[in-house]
């Protein structure tokens, strides 16, 4: 048998002795913040009219703390949208494109969707498409024009790719930069100058509940919502302008329609767990640990590897993970994937990790959410896991 399919080399068939105090690490809703409990949210505000000053409040707070909590620079208008990030998102694409050129960054699951929506759904023109072909790649991001808006994720959460800085954005762009942060904000350091739209939900870096979103806009993109009135239908939930101006009370807490009050006072719970840590740069600081962590196994590892092709790229919440090992590649794609359920299932049945399988649209290996929520510790624990789940798989598939 050559070395690299030597079972031994893929880890131990013993079993770890500890488990992860916390062996939740799905990319979405994420693990709770450390200490989380129901009964934190007592005080929730419920049973009532949302819109009584009181509700309101809370409503308006969590748009206060998120962008004091954030440093959003000041002119930025920050809202509670319906339909977590994809609502946010989409809203903005059906406000906003159609007045310039689109450019549309895609390089994973979301970045397609996305792509789908402004061909397919509001089927723009002018679309120029920077499109990776595989999983792990990014596309040149040099070519892209910035006399038209451009639309990208700045993590793909499916592939583990995020963008390199912001760098490549220009101070001085015509166009609008339409951010899905969802999975890269309160994780990851971003300059919010360089983004006209950013959204995200609260069920990831903040692990928080899935329902709503949030959308930022910068002063340039308040102005085109004044200057340039879409040629379509926009639903109810979208309707954020009105006779050429934003509707600032939706900007202050006067939601749409109703949101879940619920769900409101656990993302103030989360924010409250932010500001007690240290604030947004040690929620960042805490998922760079946790890939750390990972790359510190990835290194010494004979099987796994990062799938993100260039490190800078490689995502400190979504952490995607592609299988290296001689026994793995040479079955098939749908092999791969039994072999990845079977590990995933082991996992699962000794309570060692939930949730690692791969997004159905990726490659077949391991998706391990190291976002803030996530406790380093936890992480570490899980790894030698996997290590036994791998070497357990190989065994079974007759390599010893
Ligand atoms: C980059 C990205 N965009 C959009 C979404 C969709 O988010 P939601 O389900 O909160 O609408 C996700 C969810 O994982 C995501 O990772």
């Amino acid at each position: 048998m050559s070395a690299a399919l030597d079972p031994a080399a893929a880890g131990p068939l013993t079993k770890p002795d500890r488990l992860p105090a916390r062996p939740w690490f799905a990319s979405g809703p994420t693990v709770k913040p450390p200490g989380w409990e129901l009964a934190d949210l007592a005080g929730a505000f419920l049973g009532r009219n949302f819109r009584h000053p009181d509700g309101r409040a809370k409503l308006r707070t969590v748009i206060t703390r998120s962008a004091e909590l954030l440093g959003l620079p000041p002119g930025y208008q920050l809202a509670i949208v319906p339909g977590s990030d994809t609502g946010a998102i989409e809203l903005a694409l059906w406000n906003l494109l159609g007045h310039l050129g689109v450019e549309v960054c895609c390089w994973e699951n979301f970045g397609f969707t996305w792509l789908v929506d402004i061909v397919q759904q509001l089927r723009l023109p002018a679309v120029t498409v920077h499109r990776a072909d595989r999983y792990g790649a990014l596309p040149d991001l040099s070519r892209v024009n910035f006399d038209h808006d451009v639309v990208f994720p700045w993590n793909g959460t499916t592939s583990g790719v995020c963008v390199p800085g912001s760098d490549w954005i220009p101070d001085d762009r015509a166009g609008l930069t339409i951010c899905d942060a969802t999975s890269a904000i309160f994780a990851m350091a971003m300059d919010y100058t360089k983004l006209d739209v950013i959204t995200w939900s609260w069920q990831k870096a903040l692990g928080g509940e899935a329902a709503h979103g949030m959308i930022a806009l910068s002063p340039r993109a308040v102005e085109r919502l004044g200057t340039f009135q879409p040629d379509r239908p926009l639903p109810k939930v979208f309707r954020i302008a009105r006779d050429g101006r934003l509707v600032a009370e939706i900007f202050d807490g006067f939601t749409i329609n109703s949101p879940s009050m619920l769900a409101v006072e656990d993302v103030l719970r989360s924010l409250d767990w932010c500001a007690q840590v240290g604030g947004a740069a040690e929620l960042i600081a805490r998922s760079r640990r946790n890939l750390d962590a990972v790359a510190r196994w990835v290194r010494d590892s004979p099987y796994v590897d990062f799938l993100a092709e260039d490190p800078r790229t490689v995502s400190s919440t979504s952490i995607c993970l592609r299988v290296r090992h001689a026994a793995f590649e040479q079955l098939s794609r749908e092999q791969q994937a039994a072999f990845i359920a079977r590990l995933c299932a082991r996992l699962e049945e000794c309570g060692a990790g939930y949730d690692l399988a791969p997004h159905r649209e990726a490659p077949p290996g391991l998706r391990i959410w190291g976002g803030p929520t996530v406790e380093t510790a936890d992480l570490e624990l899980l790894l030698p896991w996997i290590d036994w789940a791998f070497a357990a798989n190989l065994h079974e598939l007759g390599y010893e």
